[in-house]
């Protein structure tokens, strides 16, 4: 079903984003149908350049990252809709040809796909041409900040021209296929949310481990590290989805404000309870070399216990851990039940005793869900159990097209034209987030310590394994 007719700007529409993610993910709406007939995407960068220029390199970087072949029929048609603005984001020059070809009374989206320190510029220069509206949207990639100061200051300069309700931060995980499943699982059936609190679940882990390294982004993650790249923004939001209160309705506004109350409710992390890692040099270039910063400190490793204190999660910790190098691509959210209170089955023998209930939500591979679960194991040795998965894997239960998962970006910018800010951050949340890792970043920067080093395909440093032990726990195995 198309969505409204629209006129989308896409800000730096020559960037890496750009090209790898936004335009892809638009050609993909296009072929199934959601783009109306009329839609323009102009393309707004410095680059000089015609609308043939950009259409050829779209249409290359269509090929290169969105797995289409050449003589791709849908691919002409769709290069139909792009046109090109040539603009200086601090300057006059390109702002009144932006304005001319923008169509009145279809929905306008501005997407600032550019460094932060060009949001403000944008903005103004949008208000003042007379460009943008009351009703216009704009979209905002991470990092919003860089720690709490920061990130007010962008929420204050963003809304001397947009209300909130006009503004889409974008933190991708939260338009994940799985990411949103979470909240069909949780909020659409009556099985799990008598259960989903600290009486019932022991622990929960959530894992993003990752065999990139940060090569070719090094200045960029050096001054983030895994704290600001991955834990303050993606990592919080899938807490928050397993830690909120069911909200009245499925709202923007309702759901926004059940996470914000999450995250204020996070206790402070003491730095016993962090372990940062560093991924080591091992036949190829190491965190240093890739950062171009010899005297590096920066984490490309971190995990980290967590607790909500509130009612429902009282005892209950949250372990996350995320990382680059690492020995597989796996991101995953474990649930980990409590054991039944009493064993009735005395004589299953130490193999077959009651485990506990699990529950894995996949994001990726094989996104899906296990359940596992005690049976008996068949065959005439008595009562011995055994612990299965109940296993959905959406490829499995749905058939092969639920595997070909629709993508963050595509389904996030679609909800932008429709006007849905359920799954976008809202300003006040992004600085509930940072106000609380900025103590834990204060804290290293003041204690001036190196990461532990980690070897690359490992599944982190050792020390991280501690974290867990010392509770009696252990962490699920990287694979
Ligand atoms: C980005 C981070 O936001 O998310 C990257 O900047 C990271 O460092 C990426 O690799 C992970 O996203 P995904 O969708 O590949 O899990």
């Amino acid at each position: 079903i198309p969505v409204e007719d629209f006129d989308l700007v896409i800000f730096g529409a020559t960037g890496d984003l750009a090209r790898r993610k936004i335009l892809p993910g638009l050609y993909r709406r296009f072929v199934s149908g959601q783009m109306p007939d009329g839609a323009q995407i102009i393309g707004a960068a410095r680059t000089d350049q015609d609308d043939a220029a950009f259409q050829a390199e779209t249409r290359a970087a269509i090929i290169e990252f969105g797995k289409v072949t050449e003589g791709d029929a849908d691919l002409d048609r769709f290069l139909k809709h792009l046109h090109y603005v040539a603009i200086d984001a601090k300057g006059e020059g390109g702002w009144k040809e932006l304005k001319s070809k923008m169509r009145e009374g279809v929905v306008h989206a501005f997407y600032f796909s550019v460094a932060p320190s060009l949001f403000g510029d944008i903005a103004e220069r949008l208000a003042k041409h007379d460009i943008a509206d009351d009703d216009s949207r704009i979209v905002v990639e991470k990092p919003f900040g860089r720690d709490l100061e920061s990130a007010r200051a962008l929420n204050k300069v963003l809304s001397q021209h947009f209300d909130e309700q006009q503004i889409y931060r974008i933190d991708h995980y939260l338009g994940k296929e799985t990411v949103q499943n979470l909240m069909a699982v949780r909020f659409a059936n009556i099985l799990f949310e008598p259960l989903w609190n600290a009486q019932y679940i022991d622990h929960v882990q959530i894992t993003v481990a990752e065999t990139v390294g940060v090569g070719g982004r090094g200045s960029y993650y050096d001054n983030s590290g895994a704290i600001r790249d991955m834990v303050q923004n993606h990592m919080m939001q899938l807490l928050c989805l397993i830690a909120m209160e069911p909200p009245y309705h499925f709202d923007p506004d309702a759901v926004r404000d059940e996470k914000l109350k999450v995250i204020r409710a996070l206790e402070p992390v003491a730095p016993t309870e962090i372990v940062r890692g560093q991924y080591q040099a091992n036949g190829e270039p190491g965190y240093l070399e890739d950062a171009e910063n010899p005297q590096s400190r920066t984490e490309s490793y971190i995990a980290m216990k967590v607790r909500v204190s509130n009612w429902r999660w009282q005892g209950t910790p949250f372990y996350l851990r995320t990382g680059k190098k690492l020995r597989a691509r796996t991101s995953e959210i474990a649930i980990t039940f409590k054991e039944p209170p009493h064993s009735i089955f005395e004589d299953a023998g130490a193999a077959g005793e009651p485990k506990a209930n699990e529950l894995i939500i996949r994001l990726q591979p094989n996104e899906g869900m296990d359940l596992k679960v005690m049976i008996k194991e068949p065959g005439p040795g008595g009562m011995r159990l055994v612990q299965v998965p109940l296993d959905m894997t959406f490829a499995d239960a749905l058939g092969p097209d639920a595997a070909d998962v629709t993508d963050a970006y595509e389904r996030l910018i679609m909800d932008v034209i429709r006007g849905n800010q359920t799954l976008f951050m809202r300003g006040d949340e992004v600085e509930a987030a940072w106000a609380w890792t900025d103590p834990i970043i204060q804290a290293w920067d003041e204690g001036k310590a190196r990461p532990e080093p980690y070897d690359p395909g490992s599944s982190g440093p050792d020390e991280a394994l501690g974290l867990m032990h010392r509770d009696g726990r252990r962490w699920r195995e990287i694979r």
